[in-house]
């Protein structure tokens, strides 16, 4: 894979760093049952399609990918199925978590292959990174339950000589939007308590707001990407869907604990997509 700088990046990766991964984000892609289905108007396969070949379209080459969940909307055989053979065609590593339209169960029979992983941790030269499961089932809000609070403070602990990128699908601190925020991350501050108690913590990547997100919290840097599909509005205090277009985030991870990163987006915003729907 070639590593050459980011087409078109107002925010370009620096030549000069150690790089020990390149990853692609890229999150809430709502494949539905079945093939040419709609979600507010948009066909959600299609725009996962177009948002992954925009990237295979840059010389940039992600070591691997970052899925932070509603891979589906409707979690079942069809949706994780298709969603697998797409995932097997990008032929780079994909590390997937769930969102609250995942069946996480579901989820972790039917994707994993050999380049389509549900890990909890993946360890890399100088960083680790940590995959949480943020679900409450049958519900759209998150929590991280005792068992996922455990596990992040002991991945922390056993692996303090690394820098860690923590990931999760529900955001662990306020979006803006009044309708969205009410599904922020219940037990955010206990979750941010603990990255607080770790100097070596420096990401935390996350999907459900369908927009664009880069903030500071202490020593940490938060990081949302656009859905693939349809975006909602920021900073709205009710449901609205956004005109931006759908796209994914690149990140590069240096060995000195640094990072660079950036939104790329599709030119144009999905066919038929319903600008004036109240939900979905
Ligand atoms: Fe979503």
């Amino acid at each position: 894979m070639s590593s050459a700088g980011h087409i078109g990046s107002t925010d370009a990766p620096s030549s000069r760093k150690t790089v020990v991964a390149r990853i692609l984000h890229i999150t809430d892609f709502h494949f539905l049952a079945e093939q040419g289905q709609t979600l507010l108007g948009v066909e959600t396969e299609l725009s996962f399609a177009a948002v992954v070949e925009r990237a295979n379209q840059t010389p940039w080459r992600p070591d691997l990918a970052l899925l932070t969940g509603d891979l589906v909307q409707d979690p079942c055989v069809s949706s994780y199925q298709r969603l697998k053979q797409r995932l097997t065609a990008l032929n780079v590593h994909c590390y997937c978590l769930p969102g609250n339209h995942d069946d996480p169960r579901l989820m972790s029979e039917l994707l994993p292959s050999e380049n389509v992983h549900v890990s909890p941790q993946i360890l890399l030269d100088k960083w680790q990174i940590i995959c949480l499961d943020s679900t409450i089932s049958g519900k759209p809000n998150g929590r991280l339950s005792d068992e996922q609070l455990r596990l992040l403070e002991i991945s922390l602990t056993e692996h303090s000589d690394r820098y860690a990128l923590i990931a999760l699908h529900h955001h662990p601190i306020p979006s803006g939007s009044l309708w969205m925020d009410t599904m922020v991350l219940e037990n955010a501050d206990e979750f941010l308590t603990i990255t607080q108690k770790y100097p070596h913590a420096r990401v935390v990547v996350f999907g459900h707001v369908h927009q664009a997100m880069d903030e500071v919290y202490g020593r940490l840097r938060l990081l949302a990407s656009p859905s693939t599909c349809f975006q909602f509005k920021p900073l709205s205090p009710d449901f609205a869907v956004d005109r931006a277009p759908p796209g994914y985030r690149w990140i590069e991870l240096y060995a000195d604990g640094t990072i660079d990163t950036g939104v790329e987006r599709l030119a144009e915003m999905p066919a038929g997509l319903e600008f004036t729907s109240k939900g979905y």
